[in-house]
């Protein structure tokens, strides 16, 4: 069965059709923007504090477009930014002054984090009602048991909302994830097997024996281990919607920089036999971020409501 039958024979020589992740994030922010406004009438305005350790480049990156979605949706963004060489007493007291603190809805500590500091303690500090990253136990096992109101982690959530917007068919649909991360592989896994979405879904990782025995198979490929265009158009069935969470820099002496991002996915390959796909850039990425908006939006709403607020505080 192709997972997205109307489109698959749109796959022949223009390629596959893109999912525009930029357009359909633009859509979930303005829906989170009225979200926010009506909380920021009852005299609740949504905030996150996104804590980032070290001068990881990547990581400034992406920590800064968190902090600048906020504002642009009317909501409170800070980032407190502390040193590579913080201890991890020093992280943990940060944590516990902002889980104490009402202003704050929503925390999120930018990982990796410098190797002096246990990631997996500091995820238990987070109160599991502001982890609006869906990394604390409490919210993992929630996902797990199918309880609807934990929080999700925001790039699965944001590639179950950029499938749907597309149709794509997933009951009964093989879909194969590549890659095994609590950030995105395993929460993707256990969003697709949920009752209701009813996908069969197998998990590759480094270790599997014939990688490309299990993509082939796949009527949606999700790839999200980190390595660049490791998933070649040999490796795709025809007509797949391939979504590619990679975001991997590489040498690229023609830029100005010296280097360009691209996806796990050989994408200019791979869009001639696939019916969808994402781009990196524009793909997964803006979706992640309009994800967290909307959680943390979700979280202040319980402040106010045990429901949350408006079409945001949906999952
Ligand atoms: N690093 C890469 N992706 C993420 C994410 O979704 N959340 C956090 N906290 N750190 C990340």
């Amino acid at each position: 069965m192709l997972a997205e039958r109307a489109a698959s024979s749109d796959a022949g020589e223009a390629g596959a059709r893109l999912i525009d992740g930029k357009a359909l994030a633009m859509g979930v922010r303005a829906g989170v923007a009225r979200d926010a406004a009506l909380l920021a009438a009852r005299g609740v305005t949504p905030g996150l504090t996104v804590v980032l350790v070290g001068d990881d480049p990547a990581s400034a990156v992406y920590v800064g477009a968190k902090e600048r979605a906020c504002r642009e949706a009317g909501m409170n963004g800070e980032t407190i930014r502390l040193s590579a060489d913080t201890s991890e007493a020093e992280l943990l007291a940060v944590i516990d002054r902002l889980n104490a603190d009402p202003s704050i809805h929503g925390i999120l500590v930018q990982m990796p984090l410098p190797s002096q500091i246990d990631a997996d303690r500091v995820i238990r500090r987070i109160r599991p009602d502001k982890d609006v990253d869906g990394f604390h136990p409490v919210n993992v096992g929630k996902l797990l048991i199918g309880e609807k109101d934990g929080f999700v982690p925001c790039t699965p959530a944001g590639i179950m909302v950029m499938l749907e917007a597309h149709d794509v068919q997933l009951r009964g649909a093989e879909v194969v994830v590549v890659g095994r991360s609590n950030i995105v592989g395993k929460p993707m896994a256990a969003l697709l097997m949920q009752h209701g979405v009813d996908a069969t879904v197998t998990i590759c990782h480094s270790r599997t024996r014939d990688l490309a025995e299990h993509t082939r198979r796949a009527d949606v490929l999700i790839a999200a281990v980190g390595r660049a265009r490791l998933i070649t158009a040999d490796m795709v069935r025809s007509g797949a919607v391939v979504i590619d969470v990679g975001m991997n820099r590489i040498p690229d002496a023609s830029r100005s920089s010296g280097t360009r991002l691209v996806g796990d996915v050989d994408f200019d390959a791979v869009r001639q036999v696939a019916s969808l796909i994402t781009p990196v850039p524009g793909g997964v990425g803006p979706m992640t971020i309009a994800m967290l908006l909307r959680s943390t939006v979700r979280a202040a709403g319980r402040t106010v409501t045990p429901e949350g607020a408006g079409e945001g505080g949906a999952r």
